[in-house]
């Protein structure tokens, strides 16, 4: 690219290329967004597109590719999500008036955590920056496009990834100081920018919203950080963000990374979008409003249970007739929130204000409709009907998308303007009245006035008449079939014509421009309007699921218990057509803190303890629960971890990954936690895995004191419930008939009778010689078996850990039953499985 050749077109490109350096740039011409050089070759392969030349004939002809601008939206989603920075330059002038080179600007930057048009209805877009110090972490959301800014000081790495779990940013921000690896693996693939200056900017934070600096440390420095970036590359003053909220840890329901995926809230562990999630279950909100707000709930569920009950007061006052009424207008209500940011950037067009004018109304319909106080509460007493009615009064109902034609100011509201319309309505009117006349001059029953935006207005004679054309005519145009004329009275008329159209467009833009202007006056307003909205969208949306799916308001406490009666799994029964899901009661607390969930393979011990878990997350975020009854100790935390190869998926190395996670828990865990743990320990050998299963329950009962449930293979752990007084044994039963097994879906007292591990595989279509061969390797294993026994033996007789003291052993007995079957028993003669089973019958004898 040999600069010196360059045309000015080139060099203005150059010089704007410049001023974005880690952007691609999209460079408008005409109806298209343009790319040049190297942005275009990569952008071309990345997207598909046709990649050509500029100078075809130039011996180093410049790549280009472009994309219409009406359809760049999905374009720029695709590039920001393939985590690209995108500049878009637009003609600042218009092109006809130009001299020389039309002048282009760069009009914003768009980045993937800002983007104002493309980005998800239903999710969030937050940039997230990161400041302080490891130890006095400050972070910062803000999501641009709906003004949403929240930051907070943060202690320790696990509340950073806890947080940024909860978030899921699109884009980071990273203090120089903090660039660290540890920062890095947590945000993996997110975006990254290192920025230099993150000192908090106290005087502007507190002139635009008014807050306490001294309220924040680090956080401060990031919403500042936030703040500035997202201005100088939205090239916008951000009048949307209108309020800092300040977040403390702990004060809502704590859920980390794993426990997110685990329980599949939002995406699925296998697969994308979000069917088989609670999210896809729970989001039948109408408004992409609602869905955020949802999101956001589930994704933070209340500590609080007064706050709790409030939602669920509100959820009661969604009587059906109510939502009947209320629902469907909740479904004409457009994104006020994103609207209304657009506005306040000077963005978004006719279509968007009278989206905007027309929901307002339909809110103040809403707002008619609830006479419980408790809903009516949600909605600001100020609606802001003058922003509705500033609207409706100059826009037209169904207005073009554009800027460009006009025709999106109502008749009646300008005077000067309707005076435009007419004189080019009747200059048209003129037009077909000369026509009339030219051809009864002429003689010429064919002759036409037509319009190009080449030449403006011209008469077209076909060949066959060109000899009856008035010498005064001045030719124009040849065409194939004919000539093109212009006459002096016809070009009158078309500079009226054309004079009066300009004018009116220009006119019309120059109304919008000043109503936009005035409503973005109100974005303090419309986003409360926005806010009341949400909430009513999702109390009804809950409302309608509980009715639905028969789900019940849980009662919530400060107690430690969990008592679910008739639970179900949300997700898994409402995927079901034909087979019914089965019902369960559970119960945890003080004296049943460690349940231990035997059963066979796919009997449903993972399914339980998610629903348990998914439970608990729903009647914390103010939604109805699956269950006929259920009474909660409010949980300040939620563990879900999964045994090393049910998350083949993630392709770590799995035993690490899960000894990670498990120690993340008996770091954090608490006394008001609940830790469900699935088939934790199973990934290295097998006497490792129990050895490490056994020692985390015990810790999790007799430190932690968490309610926790663990579903194990490893039958050895039953006899937990010997001597830990909180522990008990749960199992998930089968019905066995001869060799085949029926799954019953119930959950029984006391440890599995046994484990069906080839009945499963039989169930599962392994080919019947395997499996022949499997129950005769199973016997002979059983038989030889002494080893492992005495193995299993010693493991029975740990006793307690280390460090306490062993309790002084129960006098003997001197003659009774119990003494008398144990002496009866043959070891030898026993199976590991018999010999459990039998050693649970002496219990039972002893307990007598
Ligand atoms: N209460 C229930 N009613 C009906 N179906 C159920 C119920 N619980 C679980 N299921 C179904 O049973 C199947 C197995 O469940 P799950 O994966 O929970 O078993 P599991 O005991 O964890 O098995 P594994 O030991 O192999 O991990 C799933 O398809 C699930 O949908
Ligand atoms: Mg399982």
């Amino acid at each position: 690219m040999a600069a010196s050749s360059d045309t000015p077109m080139l060099r203005q490109y150059r010089e704007l290329r410049a001023q974005v350096p880690d952007a691609l740039l999209f460079y408008r011409m005409g109806d298209f967004y343009e790319l040049f050089g190297e942005d275009a070759v990569w952008t071309a392969a990345a997207l598909e597109l046709t990649l050509t030349t500029r100078d075809r004939d130039t011996p180093d002809p410049l790549p280009m590719c472009g994309v219409p601008w009406h359809a760049a939206d999905g374009y720029l989603r695709r590039l920001l999500d393939l985590g690209k920075k995108v500049a878009i330059a637009e003609q600042v002038e218009d092109p006809k008036q130009a001299k020389g080179i039309v002048r282009r600007e760069i009009a914003r930057v768009l980045t993937p955590g800002l983007a104002a048009d493309g980005v998800e209805a239903r999710e969030p877009s937050f940039l997230v920056a990161i400041t302080g110090a490891p130890g006095a972490w400050g972070v910062a959301f803000l999501d641009a496009s709906t003004g949403d800014l929240r930051a907070a000081d943060l202690a320790d790495l696990s509340a950073l990834a806890g947080e940024l779990a909860r978030h899921a940013p699109r884009e980071a921000l990273l203090g120089r100081d903090i660039d660290c690896t540890e920062v890095r693996a947590l945000l993996g693939e997110v975006c990254t920018t290192v920025i230099e200056d993150t000192r908090p900017d106290r005087h502007e934070l507190s002139r635009r919203f008014g807050v306490a600096t001294d309220a924040l440390g680090a956080g401060l420095g990031a919403a500042s950080t936030a703040l500035r970036y997202a201005a100088e590359r939205l090239r916008a003053d951000l009048r949307n963000v209108t309020a800092l909220r300040t977040f403390r840890v702990g004060t809502a329901l704590g859920l980390d990374d794993a426990t997110i995926r685990n329980l599949e809230l939002f995406r699925p562990l296998r697969g994308t979008g979000k069917k088989g999630t609670l999210l896809g279950l729970l989001d039948r909100s109408q408004t992409a409003m609602g869905g955020r707000l949802l999101r956001d709930w589930l994704a933070s569920p209340l500590m609080d249970v007064g706050a709790i009950n409030e939602r669920f007061d509100a959820v009661d006052a969604f009587t059906p007739g109510l939502r009947g009424t209320v629902v469907p207008l909740l479904g004409q209500v457009a994104d006020l929130e994103r609207i209304s940011a657009k506005v306040a950037q000077g963005l978004g067009g006719p279509r968007e204000l009278v989206a905007l004018g027309l929901s307002l109304d339909r809110v103040a319909t809403i707002a008619s409709c609830l006479l419980d106080a408790r809903l009516a509460a949600r909605l600001p007493a100020d609606l802001s009907p003058d922003v509705a009615a500033d609207i409706l009064h100059w826009l037209v109902e169904e207005p073009p998308a554009g800027l460009d034609d006009g025709n999106f100011i109502r008749s009646g509201a300008h005077p000067e303007l309707d005076r435009l319309r007419g004189l080019a309505t009747d200059a048209k009117g003129s037009i077909a009245g000369m026509e009339e006349r030219l051809r009864g001059e002429t003689d010429i029953g064919s002759l036409k006035i037509r319009h190009n935006d080449v030449f403006g207005y011209y008469i077209e004679i076909t060949k066959a008449h060109l000899h009856k054309v008035p010498p005064a005519w001045h030719r124009k145009q040849t065409i194939a079939n004919g000539e093109r004329f212009i006459t002096p009275e016809l070009k009158e008329y078309e500079e009226a014509v054309s004079g009066a159209d300009e004018k009116r467009i220009r006119i019309e833009g120059e109304l919008f421009r000043a109503l936009r202007e005035r409503v973005g006056q109100h974005v303090p307003r419309l986003q409360a309007v926005a806010r009341g909205v949400a909430e009513l969208d999702v109390l009804a949306t809950f409302a309608e699921l509980a009715a639905t799916h028969r789900w019940a308001r849980p009662m919530l406490d400060d107690s430690r218990d969990i008592e679910l009666v008739g639970s179900r799994h949300p997700v898994v029964e409402a995927a079901r057509r034909d087979e019914r899901f089965v019902p369960n009661d559970i119960k945890l607390g003080d004296r049943a803190r460690l349940v231990l969930l035997f059963g066979p393979n796919m009997a449903g011990k993972s399914t339980l303890m998610r629903q348990v878990g998914l439970t608990v997350v729903m009647a914390q975020m103010g939604c109805p629960v699956p269950a006929r009854s259920a009474r909660i100790g409010l949980v300040d935390r939620l563990f879900v971890r999964v045994g090393a190869s049910d998350d083949l998926a993630r392709g770590q190395s799995t035993f690490m990954v899960e000894m990670g996670e498990t120690a993340n828990i008996l770091a954090g865990g608490t006394a008001r936690s609940l830790v469900l743990l699935d088939e934790i320990g199973r990934g290295t050998s097998t006497y490792d895995g129990l050895a490490i299963a056994w020692a985390v329950a015990e810790d999790l009962h007799d430190r932690i004191r968490a309610r926790t449930l663990f579903a194990t293979h490893y039958h050895e752990l039953a006899a937990l419930t010997e001597s830990n007084v909180g522990a008990r044994a749960m199992h998930v039963a089968v019905a066995e008939s001869g060799d085949k097994i029926t799954f019953l879906r119930v959950i029984r007292e006391g440890p599995a009778p046994g484990s069906f591990g080839i009945q499963c595989a039989r169930l599962a279509g392994l080919p019947p010689g395997v499996v022949a061969r499997a129950t005769q390797l199973l016997k002979q294993l059983e038989k030889k078996r002494p080893r492992v026994a005495s193995t299993q033996l010693s493991l029975f007789g740990l006793g307690p850990p280390p460090e306490v003291e062993a309790p002084p052993p129960p006098p003997a007995p001197l003659a009774d039953p119990v003494r008398e079957a144990i002496l009866a028993v043959d070891p030898d003669a026993l199976t590991p499985r018999e010999a459990l089973e039998e050693l649970y019958r002496l219990r039972r004898l002893a307990g007598e």
